[in-house]
């Protein structure tokens, strides 16, 4: 039985995904850009964003809220829910049936908007509802994988693999300097892997190092609502999620991977330059 938190996070997410599988059906057009032309919020990102903000209210009056589209508001609990409402945003602008609604529940300090340095996760829920799979865990309670509202059924992440068997999933920042960059790495990574996905996707990226679909993930840039979920989950699953060295996942750097191969691949990432100054 999933926690009363945990269980009112998946509530949402589930209406939330609906909304935006509606809409998707409807027809999806650009709103606005955000940090560049490449960056965009659609007008379904706006609206299953408010959707989710008023239902944790209208439950959780006192918890705080940090939303992609909406900001971080307040609260006096101590938690804060920390929201993307569609992750993936360009797949589901283009209608590829590969996005997520993303909510987790954070322990974080009272004053000020949530760290991911910081705060301690404690429940995440991530929904792709295009295809109907619910990724949820909580903190010390393992991970689950729901397929299409079915019993939930616990995930693991893959067993260790050698660097040149790994299937490593990554992501590209939308500022073009930086994926210069960020490619440059990839390029040189390429030859050393089985091989390398770009899904578009963080949380659904850090869901697919959960259930073992790929053996290992890394990015830089990511939004705390990109990962915040994502990493409850894939931790939960036996993974490693971690920044560099000894810090918590954060824009500067998320890699997950099984411990092994995580301990092998983040020295090599930096050896290949993925270090650079953001
Ligand atoms: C993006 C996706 C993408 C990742 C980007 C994120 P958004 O989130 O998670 O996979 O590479 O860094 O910003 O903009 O679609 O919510």
């Amino acid at each position: 039985m999933p926690s009363e938190l945990l269980a009112l996070a998946r509530t949402i997410a589930v209406e939330a995904g609906e909304l935006a599988a509606r809409r998707r059906r409807e027809g999806v057009e650009v709103a606005a850009t955000k940090s560049t032309i490449v960056d965009v919020v659609t007008e379904a990102d706006r609206e299953v964003e408010r959707l989710i903000r008023g239902r944790i209210l209208d439950a959780r009056p006192n918890d705080a809220i940090l939303g992609e589209e909406g900001g971080s508001s307040s609260g006096t609990s101590g938690l804060t829910w920390v929201v993307d409402p569609i992750d993936g945003t360009v797949n589901y602008l283009y209608g590829i049936p590969h996005y997520a609604v993303s909510i987790a529940v954070v322990e974080a300090d009272v004053e000020g908007e949530p760290d991911p340095l910081t705060w301690t996760g404690l429940h995440g829920c991530v929904l792709n509802p295009a295809v109907g799979e619910l990724f949820s865990g909580s903190r010390g309670e393992g991970a689950f994988l729901s397929v299409a509202g079915g019993p939930d059924v616990p995930i693991h992440a893959a067993a260790p693999a050698p660097l040149e068997l790994a299937l490593i999933n990554t992501g590209f920042a939308y500022a073009a300097a930086t994926r210069a960059k960020q490619g440059e790495v990839a390029a040189r990574l390429l030859p050393m892997v089985r091989d390398i996905r770009r899904f578009g996707t963080a949380s659904l990226d850090l869901c697919m190092v959960a259930n073992g679909r790929t053996n290992a993930y890394f990015e830089r840039t990511l939004s705390p609502w990109d990962h915040a979920a994502g990493a409850i989950i894939a931790r939960e699953a036996g993974a490693v999620v971690k920044g560099f060295g000894d810090a918590a996942p954060s824009r500067d750097f998320i890699l997950a991977a099984e411990p092994e191969l995580a301990a092998r691949l983040e020295p090599l990432l930096i050896d290949l330059g993925t270090r650079f100054e953001l």
